[in-house]
């Protein structure tokens, strides 16, 4: 039994941002507190002028967005709750009858579980590109899996448990030589590392607000060209406030796959993040994380006894860092780190099953530690420390 009593110390730490970014810029707090208490209409639903002004925030963040992903214009961002709907939509919507998919072998269950779903009511098939127990995707090797029913490449940009970044622009071009659609898993790398879906030759990009982008939960979407919305298919129908006359779902962008009230208020926060992440630039924030990632591999490499997973180089991975300490179950390690050391981490599987097939840690899972845009040297340090009092203790 790892507990002490004599650890106390009174830090609270947040290293959990691979499941969310705790901490919020200002501006966002500021602009939804903003909205909330002085606009709160329905966007595009009315003529009045406070409800034309929700539409305009609406519209604002679309801009960003579209700005943010390289699309064409800004209607061809759609807004959903979070990308595990964002990704049932572009799954459900694209693939037809008997289609075989890639998938990376790093896959979170927002993508498997779809996909299993898929294989029992459209009898769709998938196989998983060869990944090694570091995450890396080898795109030549996968090129080998192509048969004649292939139809998609779905790919997560980052391993949400080791950090590991996908070959993602050489998996864009294998499926623009084979004429496959290409859906991109960016939860893990939008807001911390460009993502151009042009430069990816994607289908669709799919995003979640709430991690690195820096917005509030409940807010996610995906970006998809004119052209490619055309031949996908609605997961809901229902209410636009568009052609209200008609009792048809819209078949234009973005209506065609945004039925019912939009989380507003999300969205107005998000739009207020993305901003800042504008102003911050990209590659500071990157920089930044790749420093604190490196001082965080680093020093767990002093540790006795710490495996650590993944490519264990910043440079080819996101912050996000996985270890076990050798005869300690991760579950009650990171049990400890919190209670005694109020250090917040996630241990078990992840939500990714096969990434833990992958590397070679299925069923007991990893402890991940996951870096975020305002961890600091000094969190970084006192996790060290405090690991260093754990492994002395066994
Ligand atoms: C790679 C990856 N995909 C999908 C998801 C699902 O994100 P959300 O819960 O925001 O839909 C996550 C988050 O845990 C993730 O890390």
């Amino acid at each position: 039994m790892l507990i002490r009593s004599n650890w106390g110390d009174e830090m609270q730490v947040y290293l959990d941002n691979a499941a969310t970014s705790q901490k919020k810029p200002e501006a966002v707090f500021l602009a939804m507190e903003n909205f909330f208490k002085q606009i709160n209409c329905n966007p595009g639903r009315a003529g009045y002028e406070l409800s034309l002004t929700a539409g305009r925030k609406v519209m604002e963040t679309r801009e960003r967005l579209a700005r943010f992903f390289n699309m064409k214009e800004p209607n061809e961002v759609v807004f959903t709750q979070n990308i595990t709907v964002a990704l049932n939509i572009a799954l459900k919507g694209l693939l037809r009858q008997g289609d075989h998919v890639l998938i990376t072998g790093l896959e979170h269950n927002a993508v498997v579980r779809p996909l299993k779903a898929l294989e029992k009511d459209r009898n769709i098939s998938y196989s998983i590109m060869p990944t090694d127990p570091q995450g890396q995707v080898d795109p030549v090797e996968a090129a080998k899996l192509i048969q004649p029913d292939t139809r998609m490449i779905v790919a997560t940009h980052a391993s949400n448990v080791m950090g590991t970044l996908v070959p993602i622009e050489e998996l864009g071009q294998l499926a623009a030589e084979y004429g496959l659609d290409f859906v991109v898993d960016t939860a893990q790398t939008a807001g911390c590392y460009p993502v151009d879906y042009k430069r990816l030759g994607a289908t669709v990009v799919a995003f979640t607000g709430h991690k690195h982008l820096l917005g509030p939960m409940g807010i996610g979407g995906f970006c998809v060209s004119r052209e490619a919305a055309k031949r996908m298919k609605p997961l809901y129908e229902g209410g636009t406030g568009s052609i209200s006359d008609r009792e048809v779902q819209p078949d234009f962008l973005p209506d065609q796959f945004e039925s019912g009230t939009l989380n507003t208020l999300g969205i107005v926060g998000l739009g207020a993040a993305v901003d800042y992440l504008e102003q911050a630039g990209l590659e500071e924030i990157r920089a930044k994380e790749e420093k604190l990632t490196g001082k965080l591999l680093a020093g767990l490499q002093e540790l006795p006894g710490v495996i650590i997973y993944g490519p264990q180089d910043a440079t080819r991975q996101t912050g996000t860092v996985a270890i076990n300490i050798q005869d300690v179950d991760n579950a009650e390690l990171s049990f400890v780190l919190d209670k005694k050391f109020g250090i917040m981490t996630r241990p078990g599987l992840h939500c990714a099953p096969i990434a833990h097939r992958t590397m070679g840690t299925f069923p007991e899972g990893v402890l991940r530690i996951s870096i975020g845009h305002f961890t600091t040297e000094e969190e970084v340090d006192y996790l060290l420390s405090s690991l260093q009092k754990v492994v002395d203790a066994i």
